[in-house]
């Protein structure tokens, strides 16, 4: 076999620890899928004494994760810390400039600087892998920019926040009002302490921008989504929309009209029993693309979660270990004037 990609990640969170314990137990079948030994050497986190349920003495540790970033040993950095700004945005800069591939799960990030990291990772002629950003473990990324790259995609439409569905899905189940329903979500582990970035639909939002960039190839930033989220939302409405036969989704839709003109929207959405994005239960995530070769294409799954994330961040992982991304800027977008 071949030299091992030798990776280092920052980040060892619920993603982090589930990618680590994925990368030790499945070692010898990842080797084999990407033609070579995908080898950790290096992690990094806020919090060196933590149990995070997986073994770390075996690789070199870093409480400063700007130093992994700039180690000359590494070739891939995977961030997995979050946030548009500060530590995360400065480490894959960092590593770009370094000329090392970087993976990333970080939404926050793409949607805001996405450019001028892909522009960077272009300028550098090193892959910027995202798949783990939108949709957790659905691989909606990959189908935009590779399955589906001979089409001229005019919609996409989808449930993009776990947490939400599972708190309307909840007040349904349950028929209860949303403190209560957010309060469940937030015991099953399926909402954070804060949830503003997901009731308010601003988590939505960021993942939409980045799937209308890749789709629609113009920029544009997560300001430019008409919002709404679902803390208004009552029992009655929940009520109400069940006596219309109907079920109230988040729904987070990106459409490019016939004259070109893109409009963005994040809104609880009145969906008739059949819609795919009504029968999403729990933390489930669907995206549906009209697409004019393929028709509609719909895919469903885990959209958020230690285990499905780190499925995507390792595909993301393989790619780069197989050459099988192009180096490109992964954000090929016309500016608009
Ligand atoms: N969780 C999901 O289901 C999911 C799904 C899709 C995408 N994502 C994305 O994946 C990324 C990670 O999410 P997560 O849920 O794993 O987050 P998390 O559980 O909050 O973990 C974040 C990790 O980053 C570390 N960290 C935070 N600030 C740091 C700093 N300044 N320097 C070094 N390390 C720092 C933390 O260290 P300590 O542990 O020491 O505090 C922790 O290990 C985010 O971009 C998120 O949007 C998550």
């Amino acid at each position: 076999m071949t030299q091992a990609l030798r990776l280092g990640l920052v980040g060892l969170g619920a993603v982090g620890a589930a990618t680590v314990r994925r990368l030790q137990e499945q070692a010898d079948l990842l080797a084999d899928r990407a033609g070579r030994p995908l080898q950790l050497v290096a992690v990094s986190a806020r919090d060196a004494g933590k149990n995070r349920g997986v073994a770390l003495d075996a690789y070199r540790w870093y409480a400063d994760p700007l130093e992994l970033a700039a180690a000359p040993d590494l070739d891939v950095v995977i961030e997995l810390i979050g946030g548009a700004e500060g530590t995360a945005r400065a480490v894959v800069t960092a590593a770009l400039t370094q000329g090392k591939a970087v993976v990333t799960a970080n939404k926050a990030l793409l949607a805001t600087h996405g450019l001028t990291l892909g522009a960077l990772a272009a300028q550098q002629q090193v892959p910027l892998l995202f798949e783990a950003a939108v949709a957790g473990g659905v691989p909606i990324i990959k189908t935009i920019r590779e399955a589906l790259a001979a089409n001229r995609i005019s919609q996409i439409r989808g449930v993009l926040n776990g947490t939400c569905n599972d708190i309307l899905s909840r007040m349904a189940r349950e028929d209860c009002d949303f403190p209560h329903a957010l309060q469940a979500a937030q015991a099953a582990g399926y909402a954070e302490a804060d949830p503003t970035q997901d009731i308010d639909g601003y988590d939505p939002a960021q993942k939409m921008t980045i799937l209308a960039m890749l789709a629609f190839g113009v920029a544009l930033t997560p300001e430019q989504v008409k919002r709404s989220g679902i803390r208004h939302l009552t029992r009655h409405d929940v009520l109400q929309a069940r006596r219309d036969g109907k079920i109230i989704r988040l729904v987070a839709c990106a459409t490019q009209h016939a004259d070109g003109t893109i409009h963005l929207s994040v809104a609880p959405e009145m969906l008739l029993p059949h819609d795919p994005l009504a029968q999403l239960q729990g933390p489930m995530n669907a995206v549906i693309i009209q697409a004019d070769l393929v028709g509609q294409l719909i895919l469903t799954g885990a959209g958020a979660g230690g285990d499905a994330t780190a499925s995507a961040v390792i595909a993301d992982v393989l790619d780069v270990a197989r050459q099988g991304s192009a180096c490109g800027n992964p954000f090929p977008v016309k500016l608009r004037t």
